[in-house]
């Protein structure tokens, strides 16, 4: 069983900036008003000629550098999206083109904002199994090609990125630790673009009543959002055997800080170990959490040997948290032995020791049964 370790990362916001003051200038609404009730300030809108794939490049670019791998190295592509270049073919496989990493396999994956999750949880598979080394992960979205930009419901809330991570093997228990995935496809019509699919192919009356468009109810989303993000970072630190206070950051899906806040409230956990971003760029969808894991680097937020745990939900609806041991070491610098497995581990060694004739191999040996076989924990 191997691990997979982010060795890469890379973000991508399109140049021009849309502020809570253009938007007064468009819809019915205040900076007041959408500070106070989303916490955002502004955020990035794509020029006329990018697309998902064009941003996701951008993004993937950086990664691959970052781990030191060129395109043609990777084994997979995975692309969340909800708003690919088109519906046929996947945006992964033109990002795979542009990349020049030829014939690489490649797939678009769709869980809303909470795909780039998805996305991770499935990769960390492929790198478990052994199937595949060098996976690019990437969380696109160009949403405000899905707006109505007369409805202030939505078209205040959402924003343009990319971000991009590069997964690789380690057999030490580092990167992507656990996952949860969860779905509530009873809520579906909580957050939903009706037109354009095979229930409502696009027509005119799809047009006219502008059912291309995302129609959210805010409010029950925002229900659901607060419940499912405690439920999900308090399962993700049980099953990763995380106390709270071994969780250095959570990085929370960028839609709301009221939503951040109400479930910071309820975990007891304080503010200042969640990071946010979203003044700046407001929703991006499926491309928030990389945007702002990277960010976060950046900043210095991440160190090695930090335990963080991502946590998202949205249209599905969706939920899912990866809890991540960050740092690329190999080695590890203490070991704790569960009780249960001391006896047994001391028999092996004692078999070891007798089959080999000898103790001079007994460190070594000890050594290796311990990392294969033990629960390892920080001091
Ligand atoms: O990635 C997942 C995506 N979605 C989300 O995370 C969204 C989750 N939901 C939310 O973030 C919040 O529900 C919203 C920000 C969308 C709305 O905030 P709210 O506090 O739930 O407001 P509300 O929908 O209950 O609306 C309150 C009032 C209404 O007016 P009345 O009926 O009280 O007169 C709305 O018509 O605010 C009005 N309103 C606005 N006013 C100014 C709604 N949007 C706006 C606006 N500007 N942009």
């Amino acid at each position: 069983m191997k691990y997979a370790r982010i060795t890469g990362w890379g973000k991508y916001a399109p140049a021009k900036v849309l502020t809570n003051f253009d938007l007064e200038k468009m819809v019915e609404t205040s900076n007041e008003w959408i500070l106070e009730r989303t916490g955002i300030r502004e955020r990035r809108i794509a020029a006329p000629e990018e697309t998902a794939s064009t941003m996701s490049v951008e993004a993937a670019k950086q990664a691959l550098s970052r781990a030191g791998i060129s395109p043609q190295d990777l084994d997979l592509i995975i692309l969340a999206t909800s708003s690919p270049d088109y519906h046929l073919p996947a945006a992964a496989s033109l990002v795979q083109d542009m990349l020049g990493a030829k014939y690489v396999p490649a797939f678009d994956l769709r869980a809303g904002c909470t795909g780039f999750l998805y996305a991770l949880a499935v990769a960390t598979q492929f790198i478990a199994t052994g199937a595949y080394r060098n996976i690019l992960v990437i969380g696109t979205e160009i949403i405000s090609k899905f707006i109505d930009w007369t409805d202030r419901n939505t078209c205040v809330l959402f924003g343009d990125a990319a971000g991009a991570v590069v997964l690789q093997p380690s057999d030490y228990p580092t990167g992507v630790i656990s996952f949860l995935l969860g779905s509530d496809g009873s809520q579906a019509d909580a957050l939903i673009a009706y037109g354009g699919g095979s229930k409502y192919p696009f027509s005119q009356e799809v047009l006219d009543r502008k059912l291309n468009y995302i129609r959210m109810d805010g409010p029950r989303v925002f229900k659901f959002a607060v419940r499912v993000m405690v439920q999900s970072v308090r399962e993700i630190m049980a099953s990763s055997g995380l106390l709270p206070d071994e969780v250095s950051l959570i990085i929370p899906h960028q839609a709301n800080i009221r939503i951040i806040q109400a479930a910071a409230k309820e975990l007891g956990i304080p503010m200042e170990k969640f990071y946010i971003n979203l003044d700046r760029y407001g929703n991006t969808s499926a491309a928030s959490i990389p945007v702002a894991l990277c960010e976060a680097i950046e900043e210095g937020r991440i160190k090695d040997g930090d335990n963080i745990i991502m946590v998202s939900f949205g249209a599905g609806l969706t939920w899912g948290a990866c809890a991540v041991k960050w740092g690329v070491a190999e080695a590890i610098p203490f070991f704790v032995v569960e009780p249960a497995k001391a006896l047994s581990m001391l028999k092996r060694v004692q078999r070891a020791a007798a089959n080999i004739g000898g103790t001079l191999l007994l460190p070594l040996y000890t050594m290796k049964s311990w990392g294969k076989n033990l629960k390892i924990r920080r001091k």
